[in-house]
């Protein structure tokens, strides 16, 4: 299942070419289901009708829905929380405390990528084009089910030391509604599988971000930082769609000549800034783009010989290679400077920092025990060597 998400600073064009590439495919006879999970929805203007968290069919092999993060936490976490209230209020908790701390962090996005998991897994459909909103809620949402695998560990083992210690007691005084241990190891798995079938997803050759930018500094500049955080936790892009390109024949006037050679030299640097990604652009058109036929128009201007649907470029990838001196291991990071990475093992982990991004990799077995001798940006990569493991120093060659 072919899984898009496009992303892309406030008002660039994300929702527009997310409805105009659903239009594109669906034309192709792709079944596609185009999925707003941008909380601010928008969808349902763009496509000039009314969305609901049910799919919607739009045109001939084309659905579109617009996710309510609420309903979607109730249906997949509604039991677990449930549960988790009930306890901290018959631990004395007032009621609204007691809904607070079950909140477990980040639940809302969770429960929206499990979403977008499900239609992904839908027989019904081909494709899934996801609009993600702004760039830092798109962020937390595809590194969320690495980020938070250990803060939910940690949270949950809290609560059920918390449910051990108050159950014997509580059960005394009130009939029985106090979650057993087994509830919550029940709980547990069924979290931990769900995060790792949510990081597959992500993580699946056919599931790629595309980033979409207009031709300005602050909006290029975002851009480059998303990509390099997407890198960082190995979520794929394709291409970078550059919206609102003015078109060659405002060179007439003087006034807007200025305004195309900068937007010239921009595209050409986003070129060699997310080389080797296609840019894809798109015109700025003479009004809105709303509806079925502006935005078709818009899709064919913007994928111009190009197939919405295929895999459209290769980022980089993790790779772990041998060494006369041990093993490296090169991690994509384009346009990371030296001085924002950290680099440490800690038990069997990884740690890599980049600006205010942290990922801990599980260490492949090979490299269990061995130290980091160093780690230097190389280009685009950051490379990390490792002495060889102690354990291998002893086996035969
Ligand atoms: N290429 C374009 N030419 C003209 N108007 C555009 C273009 N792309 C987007 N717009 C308009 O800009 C506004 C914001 O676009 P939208 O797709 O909602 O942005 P985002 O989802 O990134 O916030 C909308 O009114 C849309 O119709
Ligand atoms: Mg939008």
């Amino acid at each position: 299942m072919r899984v898009i998400l496009y992303t892309g600073k406030g008002g660039v064009g994300k929702t527009t070419t997310s409805a105009a590439t659903g239009i594109h495919m669906a034309a192709a006879g792709v079944r596609t289901l185009v999925v707003s999970a941008d909380s601010a929805h928008s969808l349902g203007d763009v496509l000039d009708r009314d969305l609901s968290p049910e799919p919607q069919s739009i045109a001939p092999h084309l659905d579109a829905i617009e996710l309510d993060a609420r309903i979607e936490l109730d249906r997949h976490w509604g039991a677990l929380r449930d549960y988790l209230i009930e306890l901290f209020r018959y631990q004395g908790l007032d009621e609204v405390l007691a809904e607070e701390l079950a909140l477990i962090p980040g639940a809302e996005e969770l429960a929206t990528l499990v979403a977008v998991d499900e239609w992904a897994r839908a027989e019904k459909y081909d494709a899934v084009v996801v609009d993600c909103g702004p760039t830092d809620s798109a962020l937390r949402l595809v590194t969320l089910p690495e980020v938070s695998d250990g803060a939910l560990r940690t949270l949950l083992r809290i609560q059920r030391a918390m449910a051990t210690l108050v159950r014997p007691l509580a059960s005394r005084v009130v009939p029985a509604p106090l979650p057993e241990g087994r509830v919550f190891r029940e709980a547990e798995r069924m979290l931990y599988e769900t995060l790792d079938r949510l990081r597959a997803r992500l993580l699946d050759p056919l599931t790629t971000t595309r980033l979409v930018l207009t031709p300005e500094r602050m909006v290029i500049d975002e851009a480059r930082r998303t990509y390099r955080d997407l890198a960082l936790f190995e979520v794929r892009c394709d291409a970078v769609v550059m919206n609102r390109f003015l078109p060659d024949a405002v060179t007439e006037e003087v006034f807007f000549r200025d305004w195309l050679e900068v937007q010239n030299e921009r595209r050409e640097e986003v070129e060699s800034l997310f080389a080797p990604l296609p840019v894809l652009t798109a015109p700025l058109q003479e009004d809105e783009v709303v509806g079925l036929e502006s935005l078709s128009i818009h899709g064919k201007a913007l994928f111009d010989g190009f197939d919405p649907c295929a895999i459209l470029g290769v980022s980089g990838a993790l790779r772990l290679q041998a060494s006369e001196q041990g093993y490296q291991l090169k991690m994509p990071l384009p346009g990371a400077s030296a001085d924002e990475i950290d680099v440490s093992v800690v038990e069997d982990e990884l740690h890599v920092r980049s600006g205010d991004r942290r990922r801990a990799l599980f260490l492949p077995a090979t490299l269990a025990g061995a130290a980091v001798r160093g780690a230097r940006l190389q280009g685009n990569e950051l490379m990390i060597e490792f002495n060889p493991a102690p354990s291998s120093k002893a086996r035969p060659r």
